[in-house]
């Protein structure tokens, strides 16, 4: 954890901290701790404040991200395999981050969270809203033993795993649009996007990026440029963030093993109980020979089966949306 993390962990509480005991704790002087402070406070939207005598407080008590807390929640058996578990105050994108280490060769699997992304990336070139301490972005970075061309239908797997861990913290109407989206009555709750690196014919590594709504701060809802929901809004109390990430990974890891084996058809049951598509009449964007029609499940490589006059096309890319009122055009 880095010194910034660690203060931050201390003043959590909301409780007053003197300068003296933090530096013992953190084993820095007194003045190193207020330089610390003033960095924090250029970061935080929540500000601590000092008093003399007393020491620093922030303001607001909140919940940090903590690397201990995650790997509490983990099997033993994960821990061995993940190489690496980061939690970062704040990086341009947990993509990015992961991205670089596996330019530089310093990673094979591995996890990073951060509090807050200054550049959160989003499918399709959009930018995902990232503020402070408020919910998960996470990525993970899997070796995998298959090559970029059978990871078709990957994504959806990394969506079912994310869906399956808000179910088990009560999120039961979760639902799956297609290819990756993760929706609460018709609004999104979570976003991934992948990345992949690796030559055409050799196994290659997934950076698999996770961005969940915990807690969305109000003043953020007009950045937002899609319908949203949070699970604090669903579920009506604080949520752990570092369980959240867990129970996320804990879902993951073993579906990442179960992919290497039979890639997305070993899924396919598991993806028709999630499909918010299926039946629904849609709108296609981004494909050059069909612009609409019903959604039909996937097939055994992850690609959207679309029906359109009595033909069933598979659809590989595309931005869907659902048709108002459901209503099929005929000319
Ligand atoms: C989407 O557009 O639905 C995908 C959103 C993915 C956001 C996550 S947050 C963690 C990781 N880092 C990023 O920059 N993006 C992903």
């Amino acid at each position: 954890m880095t010194d910034l993390l660690l203060l931050l962990d201390y003043l959590s509480d909301g409780q007053f901290h003197s300068g003296e005991d933090l530096a013992v704790e953190l084993g820095v002087t007194r003045t190193a701790i207020w330089k610390k402070i003033q960095k924090l406070n250029a970061i935080l939207p929540v500000k601590i404040i000092s008093v003399h005598s007393k020491g620093y407080k922030i303001k607001n008590p909140l919940t940090v991200l903590n690397k201990n807390r995650i790997l509490d929640y983990l099997p033993a058996e994960f821990h061995s395999q993940l190489n690496q578990l980061e939690v970062l105050l704040e990086c341009t994108s947990t993509n990015q981050y992961l991205l670089e280490c596996l330019e530089q060769n310093q990673l094979k699997n591995g996890v990073v969270l951060a509090e807050t992304q200054t550049q959160g990336r989003g499918r399709r070139g959009r930018y995902w809203v990232s503020p402070f301490g408020s919910n998960i972005y996470m990525s993970l970075s899997w070796q995998m033993g298959i090559s970029i061309a059978e990871m078709a239908g990957l994504s959806l797997v990394v969506a079912i795993s994310v869906a399956k861990a808000l179910q088990k913290f009560g999120i039961d109407d979760v639902m799956l649009k297609w290819p990756n989206d993760v929706y609460v009555d018709g609004r999104k709750l979570a976003g991934i996007l992948l990345e992949l690196r690796g030559e055409s014919n050799s196994p290659c590594s997934a950076i698999i990026g996770i961005g969940v709504n915990v807690n969305m701060p109000e003043d953020m809802a007009d950045k937002i440029d899609q319908p949203w929901i949070d699970m604090q809004q669903l579920l009506k109390k604080q949520v752990n963030r570092n369980k959240v990430a867990a129970m996320i990974l804990n879902e993951l890891i073993p579906r990442l093993q179960q992919f290497n084996k039979t890639g997305f058809s070993g899924f396919m049951n598991e993806w028709e109980q999630l499909d918010f598509l299926a039946g629904k009449v849609i709108n296609i964007e981004g494909h050059m020979q069909l612009s609409e029609g019903v959604a039909s499940g996937v097939d055994k490589q992850g690609a959207l089966l679309v029906e359109y006059k009595g033909q069933v096309q598979a659809l590989y890319s595309g931005e869907i949306s659902i048709r108002p009122k459901n209503l099929i055009r005929h000319n």
